[in-house]
């Protein structure tokens, strides 16, 4: 038997090329050899304040872009979160086990609450769904018996959580869920700002030049790229002390295949201009077709493929939550 996978995007903020070689396009590379489930993680979406009309629209927007970078929904099921609600419901059934000291050491906590609050005060004007938004993630992974979970460095955190709690589970009710693991690739796990090489390429950065969003048309690409902070000397070089060039070759690399090695010996002698003019190209050319499968695609289509897949992996989630709520004492 196949062993499975699972992964989803938040359908917040701009996804962007972090996203893409981060997570998507191991999703791609992983989807012939695992089974693999893939999730529009809107539940996940309005721990923070949404808007309605965008949640709906950017929820078919990713699933867009799952398809787009090639996930195939013949080999996939691809589904959107709230539309099983074994989700929700075991996610409740987590929170009983866990700890709140075990959330509140969560690094996405910590952050996403000054996202909330603008300060660093974690205290009366934090949402609650910020804080246990790692238990509803475990409950996305554990309801599938998942094996692995392809996903950027930022998630490992939370992934060691569903490993903890799934542990605690089974020792305390039996052998239930399966122990998964996180699942990275090296180059792309941490994609960095653009205009800040020390911290991760993020959804919801200040400003539009920390991301490449997979939407940006061919002159914003260029600007961004153009405008991409460097380090200082003028070679290019894959070093751990110039953390800018190192981001931006990853992102060379991994968009063209070539390796950083021979990057580096591409460049010799040459300067950042031509680097970042030929980087440019390469994300471009990269963005183009990606972004024409997009518009091909219809609402209608992607919400058929969407609902095909809740049904799909429903049967799924149903008989692991329904055994969940046998062990624990609950009449089904
Ligand atoms: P989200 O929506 O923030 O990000 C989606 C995926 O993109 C990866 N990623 C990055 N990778 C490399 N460099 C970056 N700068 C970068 N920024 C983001 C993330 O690691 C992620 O893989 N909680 C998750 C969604 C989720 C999930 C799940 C994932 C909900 N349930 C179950 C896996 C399994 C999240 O907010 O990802």
């Amino acid at each position: 038997m196949k062993k499975r996978i699972f992964s989803g995007v938040a359908p917040s903020g701009t996804i962007h090329i972090g996203n893409y070689l981060g997570a998507l396009k191991n999703w791609v590379k992983l989807q012939d050899e695992f089974e693999s489930i893939f999730c529009v993680v809107d539940m996940h979406a309005i721990t923070l304040p949404r808007d309605p009309e965008e949640l709906k629209r950017k929820t078919l927007d990713v699933a867009k872009i799952y398809l787009a970078s090639g996930i195939d929904p013949a080999k996939c099921s691809l589904f959107i979160q709230s539309h099983v609600s074994e989700h929700a419901e075991l996610s409740w059934i987590l929170n009983t086990i866990a700890k709140t000291g075990e959330l509140s050491r969560m690094t996405q906590f910590k952050d996403k609450s000054e996202l909330a609050t603008g300060n660093k005060d974690l205290s009366e004007s934090v949402p609650l769904g910020i804080f246990n938004y790692p238990i509803l993630m475990a409950a996305d992974i554990l309801l599938y018996d998942t094996n692995l979970v392809p996903v950027g460095e930022d998630q490992l955190q939370h992934i060691e959580l569903t490993r903890i709690l799934a542990k605690r589970f089974n020792n305390k009710f039996g052998e239930t869920f399966v122990i998964p693991e996180g699942h990275v690739q090296k180059e792309g796990m941490r994609i960095m700002g653009l205009d800040d090489p020390t911290k991760k390429m993020s959804k919801s950065a200040a400003s539009e030049y920390n991301y490449i969003a997979l939407t940006d048309d061919e002159e914003t690409v260029r600007r961004k790229i153009k405008k991409a902070v460097t380090d200082s000397g003028s070679e290019i070089v894959y070093r751990d002390d110039k953390p800018a060039l190192m981001n931006l070759i990853n992102i060379y690399s991994l968009l063209s295949d070539i390796s950083a090695k021979e990057i580096e010996k591409k460049y010799e002698g040459k300067g950042y201009a031509e680097f970042k003019s030929d980087l440019a190209d390469i994300v471009v050319e990269f963005l183009k077709p990606f972004q024409k499968k997009i518009a091909e695609l219809s609402d209608e289509k992607v919400l058929e493929i969407l609902l095909e897949g809740a049904k799909k992996v429903r049967p799924i989630a149903k008989t692991k939550l329904d055994e969940v709520k046998k062990k624990i004492g609950f009449i089904i």
